[in-house]
């Protein structure tokens, strides 16, 4: 029998003395860090700061094991290094797999193999192992469910796939059977006979999750080099597994009131003033509440980063961007990462004369071709880089820009992928392209968080199309090149919950298809399906048929209208979400599992999802449909737009003509009504409104400046109001913002109850009923 190694504990890291060592540090009761130093310098990119907190823990030697208990988990460990997990109440959550991988056998030879990829198809079911690689493979039961890993297309239980992280950028449709995109978020959750856990695999190489393809009897995690080092996240339900990984990689902060509203956008706006001017005319003609026109790199000199086609706009860049913010809406130009060479253009020229370009082993910049031809890559990884990147973004915000939004940074090239060899930094040592292509887009989109931040001292809107796990902390995404085609409005359901089962909260896809050509009734169920994403941005690419609401006419045109005045209606709703998520980490969008995840009709639901707790959409995603199944989950649910009452826990079938998105309202709840506007100003609203449905209600609502960071310092209100069978009450439970609301008004199914504040008591007087 194999002998217990001995083990050292220091702090709260125990050091188990295998021939490599391996170390389980207890950062929380429900965070352990499992770590085996395999020779890779660096720090994480996803946990930043120290995230360990005083916690109470033994360890106990029980002859064949190591048990290390904490009030929320027990690892043991074997004398062979097989690390279990259960939770407190002995339920196992994730136990090493005993047996060998049985190779997936698809019946195809070497010379077979060729022929089927002759044609341009591919095998996939490699392992990413590589020499210098490890695997960790982790039994499954029958009864397993399989979440997270970010942006991974296909459904919102990932068992029985596999996928890839190796940021990407694809053109094709994305289905399920892509195994990766644009993000790599190494985070996976589970639900183990109805138990919840989470794994988050800190490696930002390339790496690979077979999800019980394989086998169904184990999933495994593969990659090619780097540290063993992942983390075992508890907790007692779905909830608070996403509330562990979102305290160890944080969460998304608090974003400016206005990036909740509506986002119009398409690849060629941007090339003349006259255009844009066009667009904005036509959305206020159109009575479309609008908050921000994105400009796409037509905007720019030869697509040369931080420069403006001045020739192109009259009133010049600054004087047109505050025209148009004179009219409600803001400007969101578009930074790509590649640099034009170009020895005039003083971009490259600063960049070339302080190295600030990643570099071939030869010691040459490295040049590869996006947009403006030739182009040099910046070194992200180097603080030097981001700062220089981040004074760079001064260009934009002295003309007035209100974000930015950063894409082709996985990082994409159009003359073949970028070598594995190519020299970048990780922070200040030398590394390769091979280790620092996941985090080229976190660490882009940090810089420009920054620059952000340093300069207009709001709070930074910043978009990104790469990223790794942690980049929620500095940017909203979106889920790249999607198209025009049913799938996709399908895909986005699962997708987006999946992001934010992930950690990202901020979240949207291109509304309507960016690639190929929408139609009327496409376009009309994307408004109402992604209603509640949190980025609401209709975008298309340059060469597809126009998808502006107006372009298609009635009834498209009404219908998007409404349901861009319904969303409106919803923002003060999403804002108290974003201040919560910022406690809690929990997203905006959920799965149905994530609120409860012990009804098992819960766990592999992929076209509704919910808003919060309370909210429950069911939009139709399938042509031609006009009626559709509900599950309405536990509790009871009132139809938004009829009032009508219903148990949980059974499938109804809903009417749903085109005008139509099946929304549902859990009993009993009251939820802030916002204004009708067409902008969402700066101006501090003097009044608000609570719907109530049921009969009576509690509800916490949370108010600030809607901009800055003044709210960290306590400038902020919170308001409990509360109906019960015999009044209407409101209290103001934290007064830092000056700007309180005057009156605040109480919506009941018959009546309108409407609350005055008196500024000497600081109170609303309850009003009976
Ligand atoms: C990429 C982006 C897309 C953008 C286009 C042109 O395809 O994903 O959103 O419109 O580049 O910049």
């Amino acid at each position: 029998m194999t002998t217990l190694p001995t083990y050292t504990q220091t702090g709260q890291t125990v050091t188990f003395n295998f021939a490599t060592n391996l170390q389980l540090t207890v950062l929380t009761a429900s965070i352990i860090h499992l770590f085996s130093d395999r020779g890779e310098p660096g720090t994480s990119y996803a946990v930043e700061g120290d995230k360990q907190q005083p916690t109470a823990f033994t360890v106990t030697n029980q002859g064949d094991h190591y048990d290390l208990t904490t009030a929320a988990l027990t690892v043991h460990l074997d004398a062979t290094g097989h690390v279990d997990v259960d939770d407190a109440a002995g339920h196992p959550l994730i136990t090493d797999y005993r047996g060998k991988r049985q190779l997936l056998d698809k019946g195809v030879d070497k010379v077979h193999q060729r022929l089927v990829e002759a044609e341009g198809h591919s095998i996939n079911g490699a392992t990413v192992q590589g020499d210098q690689g490890y695997q960790v493979i982790k039994a499954l039961a029958a009864d397993e469910h399989l979440y997270g890993l970010g942006d991974k297309p296909g459904y919102l239980d990932k068992r029985g796939y596999e996928y890839d992280n190796w940021n990407s950028d694809n053109p094709d449709a994305h289905l399920e059977t892509f195994t990766k995109l644009y993000k790599s978020i190494p985070v996976l959750l589970g639900l183990k006979n109805g138990h919840p856990y989470g794994l988050f695999f800190d490696n930002p190489y390339r790496s690979h999750f077979d999800l019980g393809k394989e086998s169904p009897h184990y999933y495994f995690y593969s990659v090619v080099a780097g540290n063993l080092d992942y983390y075992i996240l508890g907790g007692a339900s779905l909830k608070a597994v996403v509330t562990n990984y979102t305290y160890l990689t944080g969460r998304t902060p608090l974003p400016q009131k206005w990036t909740l509203g509506y986002q119009q956008s398409r690849w060629g706006y941007s090339a003349s003033q006259k255009e844009v001017q066009a667009i904005a005319d036509d959305l206020e003609q159109n009575d479309l509440p609008c908050d921000a026109i994105h400009f796409d790199v037509d905007y720019m000199r030869g697509y040369r980063v931080f420069t403006w086609d001045t020739d192109k706009y009259p009133a010049g860049p600054g004087e047109f961007i505050a025209q148009l913010k004179q009219r409600g809406i803001r400007v969101i130009p578009i930074i790509d990462p590649g640099v034009k060479q170009d020895p005039d253009y003083a971009v490259y020229a600063t960049g070339l004369k302080n190295d600030y370009f990643v570099k071939s082993p030869n010691g040459q910049v490295y040049i590869n071709q996006v947009w403006p031809g030739n182009a040099a890559f910046p070194d992200f990884g180097r603080p030097a880089v981001r700062d220089w990147w981040a004074h760079n973004v001064k260009f934009l915000t002295d003309l007035g820009v209100a974000g930015v939004w950063n894409d082709m940074n996985e990082p994409a090239s159009f003359q073949g992928p970028i070598p594995n060899d190519v020299v970048f930094s990780d922070q200040d040592r030398p590394a390769t392209h091979k280790k620092m292509h996941n985090v080229y887009g976190h660490n882009m989109a940090q810089a420009t968080y920054a620059g952000l931040k340093a300069q207009q001292h709001r709070r930074p809107f910043v978009i990104t199309r790469a990223a790794y796990a942690g980049t929620q902390k500095y940017a909203t995404v979106w889920t790249g090149d999607n198209q025009s085609i049913w799938p996709h409005v399908q895909l986005l359901i699962p997708q987006l919950c999946t992001l934010g089962l992930s950690g990202f909260s901020f979240v949207g896809t291109d509304i309507g298809g960016f690639g190929a050509d929408t139609t009327p009734e496409l376009l009309t169920r994307w408004i109402e399906a992604g209603l509640f994403s949190p980025l609401f941005r209709n975008h298309a690419a340059m060469g597809t048929r126009h998808q502006e609401p107006w372009v298609f006419g009635e009834p498209t045109l009404s219908i998007y209208r409404k349901y861009l005045k319904l969303r409106y209606r919803f923002v003060p709703y999403l804002y108290d979400l974003f201040a919560q998520e910022t406690q809690t980490g929990l997203p905006i969008m959920r799965p149905l599992v994530l609120n409860d995840d012990q009804d098992p009709r819960n766990r592999e639901i992929n076209d509704e999802y919910m808003v919060g707790d309370t909210v429950l959409v069911a939009p139709v995603v399938q042509q031609g449909q006009t009626k559709r199944l509900v599950y309405l989950p536990r509790g009871e649910w009132v139809d938004f737009w009829n009032n009508r009452e219903y148990a949980g826990q059974q499938d109804i079938v809903v009417d749903a003509p085109l005008d139509k998105l099946p929304l549902f309202v859990r009993k009993n709840t009251l939820l802030p009504w916002g204004p009708a506007v067409s902008h969402i100003g700066d101006q501090p609203d003097t009044a608000m409104t609570f719907r109530l449905f049921g009969d009576h209600g509690t509800y916490d609502h949370y108010q600030d400046n809607g901009t800055d960071f003044k709210y960290q310092t306590g400038e902020w209100n919170g308001y409990r109001v509360a109906v019960s069978h015999n009044q209407v009450t409101v209290t103001l439970t934290h007064h830092g913002y000056a700007a309180v609301y005057q009156t605040i008004h109480v919506a009941l199914a018959d009546r309108v109850v409407t609350l005055t504040y008196q500024a000497s008591t600081q109170t609303y007087g309850p009003q009976a009923l």
